[in-house]
């Protein structure tokens, strides 16, 4: 008998995630199989075995989500699986792993955008979300801005011109010699350190785009003609700049489109720096804050899940291909 829970599958980077959702949000199982230990010792992602390491674990570390929430395949209402944007050899086993086991089980399956999870992550266990919002997004492939009015109803204020913020703590990361995954390192390295070193802080003054690339080369820059400098206030001058640029982007973005809340969204959102400032920012101009319960802010299939019920209530069904980059204000 079909229950009211979908299975969400996650592959589109380095993490093969699968969870079992209820429509409010209710997780009754996340799985989440970690490749860091192959990708640090390359510094970085590398696409081709990261590819072969979900093609290896997705049917256990679906097998294993099932089993935890006590529902059998057949039982499901939906599969959602990220269908993109993201690495196209890792979305393509999750997408192919999810279209068989939907024909064997004879469960529709949803191709999910992984902006739109990362966006309904807010809501996960608890509805937090008040419209309309203000959202940032903030993960290692991206870095945005945008207003939602409703779910069908979203429109992009700003995006990176070239680094996503993300990509930047991973490259500062790495210069500092910190290994990957780097940003919460930096974060930590960072509360040690004292802001004493002006980097600048690319477009700051003006709209809603960033620009991260400036910011992460003159740190390097930096560290090439001052090698003895301390690390603890490289980090913390470097965690300063990126979060006066988001966060004046957001102050500014409240003040042109006052909203009822700030999502904060995304691997970064996880930084207990732009967690406090955003709280900050937030109480200041009497604003609510929404930000997904701190394990489910980076990559997860939780949240996939519970974008797939959007899917379902909004009746969209997009063609279950995987594809490497898809704007949020797309399904
Ligand atoms: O959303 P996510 O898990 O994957 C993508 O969709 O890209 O984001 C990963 C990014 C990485 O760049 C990682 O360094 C960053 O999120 N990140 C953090 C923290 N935890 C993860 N950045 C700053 N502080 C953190 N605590
Ligand atoms: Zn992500």
């Amino acid at each position: 008998m079909s229950k009211e829970v979908i299975l969400g599958i996650e592959s589109s980077c380095d993490d093969t995630a699968a969870a079992v959702v209820d429509r409010d949000g209710n997780v009754l199982s996340s799985i989440i199989a970690s490749q860091t230990h192959i990708h640090s010792h390359w510094g970085g992602v590398y696409p081709e075995f990261a590819s072969r390491a979900h093609a290896l674990v997705v049917v256990p570390t679906i097998a294993r989500a099932l089993a935890e929430a006590n529902v059998a395949g057949p039982d499901l209402k939906a599969i959602g699986v990220t269908r993109g944007p993201g690495l196209i050899g890792s979305l393509i086993v999750g997408v192919n792993t999810a279209a068989g086991l939907g024909l064997g089980w004879n469960v529709p399956v949803l191709g999910i955008n992984h902006l739109r999870g990362h966006l309904r992550s807010a809501d996960l266990v608890e509805r937090r979300v008040e419209l309309p919002a203000i959202v940032l997004l903030v993960s290692g492939g991206h870095t945005f801005l945008a207003r939602m009015e409703s779910l069908t109803s979203i429109q992009l204020l700003g995006s990176t011109r070239d680094d996503s913020v993300g990509e930047a703590y991973d490259k500062v990361a790495r210069l500092l010699g910190l290994g990957y995954p780097g940003g919460p390192a930096v974060d930590k390295l960072a509360k040690t350190g004292t802001d004493s070193i002006l980097f600048p802080r690319p477009m700051l003054t003006e709209g809603f785009e960033f620009s991260f690339s400036g910011l992460k080369s003159a740190v390097g820059r930096y560290l090439d003609k001052n090698p003895d400098v301390s690390h603890s206030e490289v980090a913390a001058s470097f965690v300063s700049a990126c979060m006066e640029i988001l966060l004046t982007k957001c102050r500014r973005a409240l003040v042109a489109h006052p909203s009822k809340c700030l999502v904060v969204v995304g691997g970064v959102a996880a930084s207990p720096q732009l967690r406090e400032g955003a709280a900050e920012l937030c109480d200041s101009l009497g604003v609510k804050l929404c930000l997904p319960p701190l394990k489910w802010s980076t990559d997860n299939a939780a949240m996939i899940g519970l974008a797939a019920w959007d899917y379902l209530n909004e009746g969209v069904r997009p063609p279950l291909y995987a594809t490497a980059s898809l704007p949020i204000t797309d399904f």
